[in-house]
């Protein structure tokens, strides 16, 4: 029987592996879970390590003596400041990582490394792309385009696994939705925090605070738990090798459906004029001047007609959970609930601004991985409600009513 290893292990997208594994302990008898903090604790065939992939591949090697396994899951994330840094801390993680497992001797062996990443593949944090995206779809290259840091990491694996005994696979996952504590994107997390809040100071209503484009346009979201699921199957799948796979829950969704449902289940309103009230705390931000689909605006015949897009806010996220009112209003609640005191100062509001504020669809194709075999899906209402529950059990949330 396999073991696993897994970087980022306290991670949206990493926890999530190191729980899914941990719980199939036949199949999988030992998880080693990596990451600097330990924030839980785990069933007995979980084997944590402190390791920082940040420090030299000597030095990680020395804390990686015990961790072997047939399959790594790399999910470790360290967010910077810009692109480039972003390519350069997060490349140099990878590559130093599969470094040390060289030099400690537990790349010998390996069967198969899984490397998590995102849909900024589609460069679909720059603007719109092709819908749907599809992993046959060319890279967004070019003078014009930043760097992009999950391109290095794929150049990074590819290398590492050639002519080597083990393969690869690399995951497209997408607006996740799961548990984190302190992680560096987490909807979940930051929009039950919108509505607790909101409900708290007692208007009775949520409005949207995102863009009114995006509000009926849409989005394919990813379950941290299905991807983990995914993962666990692309591990052991043998036509998976050497292949990308989106990874999505498999309905297409909008705002204009889960809003709704968000607002009915804090016990509150959306309200029906909302784009039509005056938006005092609206902000605005230009991305890319060439959005991805603009490459393939000739062969499309799309010429002359592919726009610079923005993210839009009806309510300044950011600004919003500046506002005094908006403090004191999170401090009672916290307070009169129990919950974590710091959880709405780690939220991630530009994250949530970006997820609820831009102009373009993000439609993600599932059909190679179903082509292959994969069936598993996720309803995307049902898991937001979910991770909800759960972050109240964690007292990171209020009870909704
Ligand atoms: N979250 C999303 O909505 C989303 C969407 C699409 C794609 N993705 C992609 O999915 C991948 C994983 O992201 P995520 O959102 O799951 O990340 P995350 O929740 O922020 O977790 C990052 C993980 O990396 C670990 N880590 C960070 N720096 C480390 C270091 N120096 N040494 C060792 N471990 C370190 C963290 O643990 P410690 O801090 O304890 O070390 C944590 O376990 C990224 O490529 C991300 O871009 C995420």
């Amino acid at each position: 029987m396999p073991s696993a290893i897994v970087t980022g292990a306290t991670g949206i997208l990493g926890r999530a592996i190191v729980h899914e594994l941990s719980a199939h302990a036949q199949q999988w008898p030992t998880v080693h879970a990596l990451s600097r903090s330990k924030t839980e604790s785990y069933p007995s065939n979980v084997i944590h390590n402190h390791v920082d992939l940040t420090s030299p591949s000597k030095e990680m090697a020395e804390q990686l003596a015990a961790v072997k396994g047939e399959y790594l899951f790399f999910s470790a994330y360290l967010q910077q400041d810009s692109e480039q840094a972003n390519f350069d801390v997060n490349g140099d993680m990878l590559e130093a990582f599969l470094n040390a497992l060289d030099i400690t001797g537990a790349s010998k062996t390996l069967k198969r490394i899984i490397l998590v990443t995102g849909a900024k593949q589609y460069g679909v944090h720059l603007g719109a792309a092709k819908c749907p995206m599809m992993e046959s779809d060319r890279w967004v290259v070019g003078d014009d385009r930043p760097p992009n840091f999950y391109y290095r990491q794929q150049d990074i694996l590819r290398h590492y696994c050639q002519d080597r005994e083990f393969d690869w696979v690399v995951t497209y996952p997408n607006d996740v939705i799961g548990l984190a504590k302190g992680n560096f994107m987490n909807l979940a997390t930051s929009v039950g925090l919108y509505a607790a809040v909101t409900k708290e100071l007692g208007s009775g209503e949520l409005p949207f605070p995102g863009s009114e484009i995006f509000y009926t346009k849409f989005d394919s979201f990813t379950v941290a738990n299905l991807h983990a699921k995914f993962c666990a199957w692309a591990a052991l799948e043998p036509r998976a090798g050497n292949e990308a796979f989106n990874v999505v829950n498999g309905d297409i969704e909008s705002w204009q459906n889960l809003w709704p449902r968000l607002a009915q289940r804090y016990g509150l309103k959306v309200p029906p004029d909302q784009f039509e009230r005056s938006a005092d705390m609206s902000s605005e931000m230009l991305l890319a001047e060439r959005p991805p689909l603009d490459d393939w605006a000739d062969e499309l015949g799309l010429r002359g007609k592919v726009r610079q897009n923005k993210v839009q806010q009806r309510i300044d996220l950011v600004k919003w959970s500046q506002k005094e009112e908006v403090k004191e209003g999170w401090e009672k609640l916290a307070d009169r609930e129990g919950l974590e005191k710091d959880a709405f100062e780690k939220a991630t509001w530009e994250f949530l601004a970006f997820v609820l504020g831009r102009d373009y669809d993000i439609v993600i194709s599932m059909s190679k991985a179903r082509k292959l075999g994969w069936s598993g899906y996720a309803d995307t209402w049902e898991s937001l409600e979910e991770a909800l529950g759960e972050l109240e059990v964690a007292k990171v949330l209020p009870k909704a009513k």
